[in-house]
């Protein structure tokens, strides 16, 4: 018999109820609401997003107030949460539910996933969260949990794994409580499940229907499929200061960080003399940084410029500190030589 089962399910909706979290898209959210929270959600900590999403919503409380913002908005108010196509997503998606939809999200899964950002995890989660629509959400969590429970060496990586897991939760769906249902698997992911070797057994309910657990092998699932090492690339930062003002560079529309404003920045380390020569003024040079994206790594040198006078550089401006705290989105990767823009 199949250990995902009605049984295993009433037991973990009994202990949802006892101890889920209070969160700022819990209770009864808009579909709106549970979009831009899941969006928010992916690959992102619960933590981090709490502020984002409270602050989204104080700016944008409807589809309509996303769909008439500025592209430039919508990026600052992301700025920090990575992923930035999420948010070009978002908004795109928010003028398309404005034209075709009157405002209001769909309530279908075909007309959900043709939405931009919009895959099968964010559309079961979206139909069973808001709209009490049995369909699935299952992201790594879910998949991490039910491959314990089944002790199932499935890929977790692959859509197919994906799809034939939903195919086995959707009819255990049970109706009017979906979204305790959906909700219930990312709880137990996030509290008790925990990844690698931090799983808390001791506090789980479902321990009797764990297979892993009865073969006391937790920590062999979910097999992962390796990864491919990240390239790593030696970058140079400059933090550009002159009359008050400080160097930023759009970014080019594809690729890495599409679109968004960085420091100016050189392939490989440049010494100390190599920025002298490209910069005329008082070179002093920062402390290393690091940051890690998905499937790249930059390693990166500073230096701060007094600048003398204003370089020729294409596609180089100046911004005040406080125009770069409200207007401009430079990412989480800049960090490090942020901190140098002072008023
Ligand atoms: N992770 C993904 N979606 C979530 C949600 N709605 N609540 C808590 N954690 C989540």
């Amino acid at each position: 018999m199949d250990v995902i089962s009605k049984e295993l399910f009433s037991v973990l909706l009994s202990w949802y109820e006892e101890n889920k979290r209070t969160l700022p898209w819990r209770g009864t959210p808009t579909p709106y609401e549970v979009w831009v929270s899941e969006i928010m959600l992916q690959q992102t900590r619960v933590e981090t997003v709490k502020p984002y999403f409270t602050r989204w919503m104080k700016t944008f409380p409807t589809v309509e107030t996303l769909a008439s913002a500025e592209e430039e908005t919508v990026l600052k108010l992301w700025e920090g949460l990575g992923y930035y196509s999420r948010a070009r997503n978002l908004w795109k998606a928010a003028k398309i539910v404005m034209n075709d939809y009157g405002g209001e999200l769909p309530c279908d899964r075909e007309s959900l996933r043709k939405l931009p950002g919009i895959g099968a995890y964010t559309a079961g989660a979206i139909l069973s969260i808001a709209f009490g629509v049995a369909e699935p959400a299952v992201d790594g969590n879910v998949l991490r949990v039910i491959s314990r429970l089944t002790a199932e060496p499935f890929d977790i990586a692959k859509d197919e794994t994906k799809n034939a897991v939903a195919d086995r939760l959707r009819p255990l769906m049970p109706e009017g409580k979906t979204s305790e249902f959906t909700q219930a698997l990312f709880e137990i992911g996030a509290l008790v499940c925990l990844p690698d070797r931090d799983y808390r057994c001791e506090a789980c309910p479902l321990t009797s229907f764990c297979q892993a657990y009865a073969d006391n092998c937790q920590d062999r699932f979910p097999v992962k499929p390796v990864k491919a090492p990240k390239k790593v690339e030696k970058r140079t930062v400059f933090v550009l200061h002159y009359e008050g003002k400080y160097g930023l560079r759009r970014r080019a529309d594809k690729g890495l960080l599409a679109g968004l404003y960085e420091l100016p920045n050189a392939d490989l380390f440049l010494s100390e003399e190599e920025v002298k020569a490209r910069y005329k003024g008082r070179v002093i040079a920062l402390a290393p940084a690091k940051h890690i994206f998905t499937h790249i790594v930059w390693e990166m040198e500073g230096y701060f410029v007094e600048l003398e006078e204003l370089p020729d550089e294409p596609g180089l401006f100046f911004a005040t500190a406080e125009e770069i705290k409200t207007v401009y989105s430079l990412p989480s990767a800049f960090k490090a030589y942020k901190r140098e823009l002072k008023k």
